[in-house]
């Protein structure tokens, strides 16, 4: 039996990837390698020890990936396939659509045809829109969100959840918070296409010369140093959340539907700090200059994980420090290739 990650090759995929074959898993992977590169299996495969089955494919296209449900005994599929920039959402919405919503439709409806009935989601902190209170949990109402990618994940949860009612699939929502960091070895991490927009890959470009300066999106919101807070969490964390996720997911019986999880440790950190925590873990002295407060930005997020930790035993094992430590050394390795 395999576990079918779509996506699998990207950042949070990839991590998953390795934990989950470490765990004992078997997986096929699937992607399209629109952000992502082949190098990313081989590195997977060297941290493991293990060769994955791949199959290059789109998951718009229904004919594409119907072939993997034919050739492999799949238990389960964790879907991480998506695009995922807010301001790209903005400009081409009709692409994330097609790709957050025609992919997952295809998927439940192969799911349904091979009796597949586990289906984890990858989903985000930004279906919460700005919270009115803080920290969020589960029950925090979801909002229309200013970005068509933020509504491609509430609207997909929609989706889940009201088939899983339906029809006998079991699924798990993971609303991830801010994920950063890489793995120890320095052979997986984050890969941004062209000029981050994401904080960490911007501090860690600077820091070895690719970008000339960091701006800090406002120094006038109303926390403690003026800058925005949100809830890091290192990609191995999340990675595990995963693990777990499945584990639990597999021992439900045909009367479970679905749920929801926070992912986030439930500190929040401000941009300030993770620039000293960088500078500290770095060596570094990181150029920043303030700009002012970037459109479409909250104030401050953090999660209240008490669920995930309750239900799924789930702890986070790594603190700030391990976050820039091991995004600056995914950057050093990026640096030598
Ligand atoms: P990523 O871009 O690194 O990984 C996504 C992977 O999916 C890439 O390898 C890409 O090539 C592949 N892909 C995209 N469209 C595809 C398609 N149509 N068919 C097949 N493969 C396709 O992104 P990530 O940071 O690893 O995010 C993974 C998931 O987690 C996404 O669904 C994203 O929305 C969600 N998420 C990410 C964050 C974050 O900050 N990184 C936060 C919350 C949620
Ligand atoms: C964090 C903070 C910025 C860059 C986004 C998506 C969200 C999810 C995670 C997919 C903010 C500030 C950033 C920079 C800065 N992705 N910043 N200078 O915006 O919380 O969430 O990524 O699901 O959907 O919206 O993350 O890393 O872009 O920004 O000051 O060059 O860092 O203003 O306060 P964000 P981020």
């Amino acid at each position: 039996m395999q576990i079918l990650l779509t996506g699998g090759l990207g950042y949070i995929g990839s991590h998953t990837a390795v934990q989950l074959i470490l765990e004992g898993h078997k997986l096929i992977v699937v992607d399209n390698l629109d952000n992502s590169d082949l190098k990313v299996l081989n590195h997977i495969e060297s941290i493991t020890k293990t060769s994955i089955p791949f199959r290059k494919v789109d998951v718009k296209s229904r004919e594409e990936l119907a072939p993997a449900f034919e050739e492999f005994n799949i238990a389960g599929v964790i879907h991480f396939a998506a695009k995922k920039s807010v301001p790209e959402s903005l400009s081409k919405p009709l692409l994330y659509y097609q790709d957050n919503l025609q992919g997952l439709i295809n998927l439940i409806s192969l799911a349904e045809e091979h009796k597949i009935t586990n289906f984890i989601f990858s989903s985000s902190c930004t279906v919460y829109g700005e919270p009115k209170h803080l920290p969020v949990t589960e029950e925090t109402p979801t909002q229309f969100s200013l970005s068509p990618y933020g509504n491609t994940k509430r609207w997909a949860e929609e989706i889940l959840s009201e088939y899983s009612n339906l029809k006998s699939l079991k699924t798990v929502l993971l609303r991830y918070f801010n994920p950063v960091g890489a793995h120890e070895s320095g052979l997986i991490g984050e890969l941004p296409n062209g000029i981050p927009s994401n904080l960490m890959p911007f501090v860690t470009q600077t820091a070895a010369g690719l970008r000339e300066e960091l701006k800090v999106f406002g120094d006038d919101y109303n926390t403690p140093d003026g800058t925005a807070i949100r809830d890091f969490i290192h990609v191995m964390d999340l990675a595990d959340a995963h693990v777990r996720a499945l584990q639990w997911l597999m021992q439900q019986n045909e009367d479970f539907t679905s749920e929801v999880f926070n992912v986030g440790t439930g500190n929040g950190f401000s941009v300030l700090e993770i620039i000293q925590s960088f500078e500290k873990t770095s060596g570094k002295k990181l150029p920043y200059s303030f700009a002012p407060r970037r459109e479409g930005d909250i104030e401050q997020i953090w999660a209240d994980p008490s669920k995930i930790k309750s239900t799924l035993s789930w702890e986070p094992k790594y603190n700030l420090d391990d976050m820039t430590r091991t995004a600056w050394n995914w950057q050093k390795s990026l640096e030598k290739v």
